[in-house]
């Protein structure tokens, strides 16, 4: 336990008063991220499991993140990584009391917009 302690506080976003963290995000698997994070075969997935069903077309507050270029276009204005972070002064996606990304995902998502959101 001591370990995933560990691990959850090394995350500079993740505050450790538990009382603060509605719901903190969960500790996944140990993590292989590609070197070069795929759009299609990586992150396309985690967004179709965890927010398709409200950000469809139309989409929920407007947000649309059922193609390549929407999503791109949350991901470069810095719209869609902070959500993923449930921090609780932030906007939270999925809303609670869904169960967000676990670590590993939100880490994968997070490398491939710091490598320019691709169409890969
Ligand atoms: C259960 C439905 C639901 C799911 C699932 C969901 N969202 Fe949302 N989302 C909403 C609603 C409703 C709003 C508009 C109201 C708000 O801002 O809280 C919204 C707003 C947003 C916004 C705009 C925030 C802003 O700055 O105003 C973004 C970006 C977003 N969602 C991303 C995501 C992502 C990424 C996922 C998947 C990880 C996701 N959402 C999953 C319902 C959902």
């Amino acid at each position: 336990m001591k370990k995933y302690a560990l691990i959850l506080c090394s995350f500079s976003f993740f505050s450790c008063e538990k009382d603060k963290v509605p719901t903190p995000v969960v500790v996944g698997p140990p993590c292989t991220i590609s070197d070069t994070v795929s759009f299609q075969n990586e992150v396309f997935p985690i967004i179709s499991n965890y927010c398709i069903s409200c950000h469809s077309y139309p989409g929920s507050g407007g947000v649309n993140l059922d193609s390549y270029a929407n999503i791109q276009s949350f991901a470069l204005s810095d719209q869609l990584y902070p959500t993923l972070l449930h921090n609780p002064n932030g906007i939270i996606m999925p809303p609670l009391p869904a169960i967000g990304l676990d670590s590993c995902e939100v880490k994968s998502i997070k490398k491939w917009i710091d490598q320019g959101a691709l169409n890969n």
